[in-house]
């Protein structure tokens, strides 16, 4: 018989051979100074939401005034409380061996109500803490301006990006932190996901400030085929004016770089017939060619200029001289491979993500999946598709320096804890998803840089707390941070050491 501790050590051995080795994986593989390191954001982790000055933000509104749109009901008024125990979690990374982080800074903490309600001091002080922990344990902050939350002030304003009033907001909010942090700050995004949350917020109206229209659903105003184009063309110039500002102002004194982080699925066409094909290049050119070839080109694709006609604004010529400016790196978000289905020749459901390229996204061939599902809907396990998704950055956008800034696995938060903490399956996609980075830096993609989403659990938007990417498991009543089976192999990977032998030690063991 075995006592309940024996059952444990029994079931982490067991899970523990299941898990892929590193061998054939090694850090030695990546350029020097590669970042190896974590992601978080301010709404998702920091919590104290009305301390110290902060404002509020639309994520504070939204979660207060319409909690049945969160999963769970709940919101990021405290979550990881990673605002006060800020110096643990700096503690936890420098223990799991990253050598950088990205984070994100709320808008709402330094400017509580934008431009017009001043700077908040002990916004700046927060980060100015947070900084100097990091740069002593010798960890490189990698900072993003811009991940989903903004004051409500400017939403009231401005209607947020849907007004151009917005851009200048967005400038200035830049130039604090240039001033206030870019000494030590070397790394610079302006917008996380901007492909993503300009069709939450004004599409499909699952994020603030749910705007939407039917087919897309049901919300109290909005035009799912006009608004995500205005805002994302506000983005777009906002990015572009702070780029600019940044280089002509900051860049050489400060040596740092600047880029800007998109979403990428990459879309595989779901059969071999012409407009299953045609509608796999259209999912991407709605996904990425959207943000990334005015930045690059000074026009939108083609695809979409036709397709949309006169919902997609039109750059003029002063934007265009604007976006002249080019950035330093793309950042890449990347998750999953799904398979793209033609809409135009036969008929589907479109008010999905992908409806306005009318393409469906499936995550099924002939009754296969494309990959092991993980716990949020259409996120599969398909490492291969990393090494895709980079070549084809690297091909459209001229060798464009590239860093993966986000790339993880969600387990169902009602899991049991051993499951959750063992998670083998984290550690098979981690380990399929950095080998596949590793073979595109073999074949010269220049990628300098992995960012695992997420360091810990957190708040996941509309999802609540109902799932978790973290290495390390939080519990939301205790703040108790706990090390999962995946931040251990993350940290034997990033020591050069090899995790199967610390997991073939566990098996001798037993
Ligand atoms: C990305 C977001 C990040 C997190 C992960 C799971 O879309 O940038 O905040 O929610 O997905």
């Amino acid at each position: 018989m075995y006592s309940a501790t024996g059952m444990l050590m029994l079931l982490t051995a067991a899970l523990a051979i299941l898990a892929p080795s590193a061998l054939g994986l090694d850090r030695a593989e990546f350029p020097p100074g590669f970042l190896f390191g974590a992601a978080t954001s301010a709404y998702q982790i920091e919590g104290a939401y009305l301390e110290d000055g902060k404002g509020l933000n639309n994520w504070d509104v939204f979660t207060h005034t319409r909690p049945g749109d969160i999963t769970d009901g709940r919101n990021g008024d405290v979550t990881d409380d990673h605002y006060h125990r800020y110096m643990e979690d700096v503690e936890i990374m420098r223990d799991l061996g990253v050598n950088s982080y990205r984070f994100s800074i709320s808008w709402a903490r330094i400017l509580p109500r934008g431009h017009s309600g001043g700077v908040n001091s002990a916004g700046i002080a927060f980060y100015d803490r947070l900084i100097a922990a990091l740069l002593q344990k010798g960890i490189e902050p990698f900072v993003t301006l811009h991940h989903f939350d903004q004051p409500q002030e400017l939403e009231t304003q401005y209607g947020s990006w849907l007004g151009t009033g917005i851009r200048e907001e967005f400038d200035y909010y830049a130039d604090v932190c240039f001033r206030a942090f870019g000494d030590r700050v070397k790394f610079w995004t302006t917008f996380n996901e901007p492909n993503v949350f300009a069709k939450d917020s004004y599409m499909l109206g699952t994020y603030p400030p749910n705007h939407c229209s039917s087919p897309f659903g049901t919300c109290n105003s909005g035009n799912s085929y006009r608004e995500p184009y205005v805002a994302a063309h506000n983005i777009i110039m906002s990015h572009a004016a702070v780029v600019d500002n940044y280089k002509r102002n900051y860049q050489a004194k400060q040596g740092g770089s600047i880029g800007i982080v998109i979403e990428m699925k990459f879309y595989e066409s779901l059969t071999n017939n012409t407009e299953d094909i045609l509608a796999a290049q259209r999912a991407m050119s709605f996904e990425i060619h959207w943000f990334l070839d005015p930045l690059f080109f000074g026009e939108y694709p083609k695809e979409m200029r036709e397709m949309l006609s006169s919902n997609l604004p039109k750059f003029s010529l002063a934007e265009k001289r604007l976006l002249q400016n080019k950035v330093d790196f793309i950042g890449i978000n990347h998750y999953t491979a799904i398979y793209a289905k033609d809409c135009m020749l036969s008929p589907c459901d479109l008010n999905t993500y992908e409806g306005n390229a009318l393409v469906l996204a499936i995550g099924e061939r002939d009754g296969v999946r494309i990959g092991k599902p993980t716990a949020l809907d259409g996120f599969y396990d398909v490492p291969e598709g990393m090494e895709k998704i980079i070549k084809y950055v690297d091909k459209r956008y001229e060798n464009v320096p590239i860093y993966v800034t986000e790339n993880g696995y969600s387990q169902h938060s009602s899991n049991g804890l051993e499951d959750l903490v063992n998670d083998v399956g984290r550690v098979n996609y981690m380990h399929g998803y950095l080998s596949s980075v590793a073979s595109a830096v073999r074949r010269g993609a220049n990628v300098r840089g992995y960012f695992v989403w997420s360091l810990m659990d957190n708040f996941e938007w509309a999802h609540g707390f109902t799932v978790r990417f973290g290495l390390y498991h939080v519990d939301f009543n205790t703040q108790v941070r706990t090390q999962k089976m995946s931040a251990k192999w993350y940290h034997d990977f990033l020591m050069g050491s090899r995790p199967v032998d610390a997991l073939q030690t566990l098996r001798a063991d037993y």
